[in-house]
């Protein structure tokens, strides 16, 4: 360093610019692919097309890159963290087993990226410990994959930042995290609170098939103390209602070990339930991209897990999961 800055911390700064992540390549006098990481590319020009790299001056690589005409730079997909770490690492074949096409000047280009540009070198600029390269832009493709992105030295998804995102946490009512949770959780059950009302059921009706969808063969008491997570108790009236309308059956009826069992009825219609949630959730995940789903799933776990600390034994994920389950025996058809 010339000047008295400290090199860690210029690096932390610098990495606080969200950038994707490319591959570049070329092909040597030699005959061999070469290619590597690099996440200092850049835009330039739109007419003539033109983008830029850096290469560092310490990089095997750079007698290649300094005597190439042509190098192709590949934008990583989301997927392609593997490739980014296999690209970054010196002194390896990289290339091996990668499906490869070939471009102008006989460069490398790579599958599975999100977009891929083949250049021309036209300029090449000294920068410091680097080089920077700018090519025009020959060819390009679009693949419409999401990006890999890079910040603060970690990869990172790309989510787009919506306008009802820009004022969350302004009122305590609609940031409150509580308050969004369970307005989701009301909204998303609406079409299973519809069927139930057609069937002349409450929600304690639909707390104690869906306990019992986790595995039947339950008491009242037992019933009870798990549904009451959700602030409503389970009677033997309750129980009886469901009876009568032969959704479950109590054998050893009047004895307080009575174990509360679907009918085949009542097996049929929680499986119909679970259909109208699990297409209620399709509906509710229409505006989300995969990305946007899958760190949906894994917030809301981290918020269970967060604040699970405080839930009594009996609250317990597993107390309510029993070996034959509708929701298990639901996925693994799905799945086979
Ligand atoms: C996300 C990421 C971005 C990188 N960006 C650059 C870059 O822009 N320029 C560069 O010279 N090296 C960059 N590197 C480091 C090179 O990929 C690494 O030094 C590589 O080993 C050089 O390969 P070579 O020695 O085979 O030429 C980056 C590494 C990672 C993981």
């Amino acid at each position: 360093m010339t000047t008295a800055i400290d090199a860690m911390q210029f690096r932390k700064a610098l990495g606080a610019f969200t950038t994707g992540v490319t591959v570049v390549t070329t092909n040597g006098g030699d005959g061999k692919d070469y290619g590597l990481t690099a996440n200092s590319f850049n835009s330039v020009s739109m007419d003539p097309p033109m983008v830029l790299w850096s290469l560092g001056k310490k990089s095997t690589s750079l007698p290649v890159f300094a005597a190439a005409e042509h190098f192709a730079v590949h934008i990583l997909a989301a997927d392609q963290e593997s490739m980014s770490n296999r690209f970054a690492k010196s002194g390896t074949d990289k290339f091996a087993g990668c499906a490869l096409a070939r471009g102008h000047g006989g460069v490398p280009l790579l599958d599975g990226c999100s977009a891929r540009f083949e250049c021309r070198v036209v300029h090449r600029y000294e920068g410091g410990d680097h080089v920077i390269f700018v090519g025009e832009v020959l060819n390009f493709d679009s693949f419409n994959r999401p990006p890999l992105a890079f910040h603060g030295g970690n990869y990172g998804f790309v989510m787009k930042k919506s306008d009802d995102t820009a004022d969350a946490g302004s009122s305590f009512g609609d940031g409150w995290l509580g308050f969004l949770l369970a307005r989701a959780y009301y909204q998303l059950l609406m079409p299973v609170r519809k069927n139930l009302a057609s069937q002349g059921l409450r929600d304690i009706d639909y707390n104690v098939l869906t306990v019992l969808s986790m595995g039947d063969g339950r008491t009242i008491a037992e019933l009870d103390q798990l549904v009451s997570i959700s602030g409503s108790r389970v009677t033997e009236e309750d129980i009886g209602m469901l009876v009568e309308r032969g959704l479950v059956s109590l054998d050893r009826h009047g004895s307080k070990d009575a174990v509360v069992q679907f009918t085949g009825a009542g097996r049929r219609y929680a499986i119909e339930l679970l259909a109208i949630a699990k297409a209620a959730q399709s509906d509710a995940e229409e505006n989300l991209d995969y990305r946007e789903a899958q760190v949906m799933t894994l917030l809301l776990k981290r918020v269970i897990r967060s604040t699970a600390a405080a839930l009594p034994d009996h609250w317990q994920r597993d107390h309510f999961w029993r070996g034959q389950s509708l929701w298990r025996d639901a996925v693994t058809t799905h799945a086979t």
